[in-house]
C-alpha cells in the first residue's frame, strides 16, 4: 500500500457524514471511522461509506483480555474494513491474539496497527498515575517493538516519531500519523505538528487529518492540497 492522506470523519451521526462525503466527486478519500461514529451508527455505517468506494479505517482502538479481542477481531473482519487498530499496551498476547482474530478464512486482513501511548498522556500521567518511571520515548520504542514482534503492521504515532520507529522497526513497518497542519491553519488541540509536506519527509506512510479538512471553508480543495503535498 502507497502513502494516503485518510480523513478523520469525527462526525456525529452518518447523516453529516454521508453528506460531506458527497461532496468528493473526484478521488474517493480513505475515511478514518471512529468511536462516535460507530458508537451512533453501528456496522451500518461502515457498509455504506465502503459501498460508495471508499476505503475505511476502523478507529476503535480494541484493548481486553486476548480472548475477547480475538473475538470482537473475527466479527470486524467480516466488515470489510482497510485498516483497524488496537492499543498495544494490551500487551503481545493479546496483539497476536488480535492478528488470528482479524485474519479472514481466505488469509486476507486488514492492515492492523497499534496505538502506543496516547498523545493525550504526558510524562507526568505516566510517572505520577501509570507508576511508569521509564521516559516516555522508551515506551513508544518498546511499544512499538512489542506491536512489531507481534506481527502487526505498524503504529499510530506523531509525524515527529515516524522517523525514529521506522528506525528501530524497519522501514515497512507502517507510521499513522495524526496531529497535521497546514502552516497557515488553526493548530487547534493538537500540540505537537507537522505539515502534509514535512509529514513525508519524515518518513509517513498515512497522514490523519481531521479539521484541516472537514472545518475547511472547501474540505475538497483542503483535501486535495493534502494529496498533493503528502502523495504527489
Ligand atoms: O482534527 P484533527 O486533524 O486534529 O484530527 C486528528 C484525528 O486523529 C482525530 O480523529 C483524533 O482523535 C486522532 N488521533 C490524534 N492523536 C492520536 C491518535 C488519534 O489526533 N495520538
Amino acid at each position: 500500500m502507497g502513502k494516503d492522506v485518510i480523513i478523520a470523519c469525527d462526525f456525529s451521526s452518518g447523516e453529516k457524514t454521508l453528506e460531506f462525503l458527497d461532496r468528493f466527486k473526484g478521488r474517493k478519500p480513505f475515511v478514518k471511522i471512529g468511536m462516535e461514529l460507530y458508537y451512533a451508527e453501528g456496522p451500518s455505517i461502515v457498509e455504506k461509506i465502503k459501498n460508495r468506494g471508499h476505503k475505511i479505517f476502523l478507529d476503535l482502538k480494541l484493548h481486553d483480555i486476548p480472548n475477547t479481542v480475538n473475538k470482537a477481531m473475527s466479527v470486524l473482519s467480516r466488515l470489510d474494513v482497510d485498516m483497524t487498530n488496537l492499543h498495544a499496551s494490551g500487551g503481545s498476547q493479546m496483539m497476536k491474539a488480535a492478528l488470528e482474530g482479524l485474519t479472514r478464512p481466505d488469509g486476507s486482513r486488514p492492515i492492523l496497527i497499534a496505538v502506543t501511548q496516547l498523545t493525550s498522556t504526558d510524562s507526568a500521567t505516566l510517572r505520577d498515575e501509570l507508576l511508569i518511571e521509564t521516559p516516555m520515548a522508551e515506551t513508544v520504542k518498546r511499544y512499538a517493538e512489542n506491536a512489531k514482534n507481534s506481527g502487526l503492521d505498524g503504529v499510530v504515532c506523531s509525524p515527529l516519531e515516524a522517523e525514529a520507529v521506522h528506525g528501530y522497526c524497519g522501514a515497512k513497518f507502517l507510521t499513522v500519523t495524526p496531529g497535521v497542519r497546514f502552516t497557515d491553519g488553526d493548530i487547534g488541540d493538537q500540540k505537537r505538528v507537522m505539515t502534509p509536506a514535512e509529514a513525508k519527509k519524515a518518513g509517513s506512510d498515512y497522514i490523519v487529518v481531521g479539521r484541516p479538512i472537514t472545518a475547511a471553508e472547501d474540505p475538497v480543495a483542503a483535501y486535495e492540497r493534502c494529496v498533493k503535498d503528502f502523495v504527489d
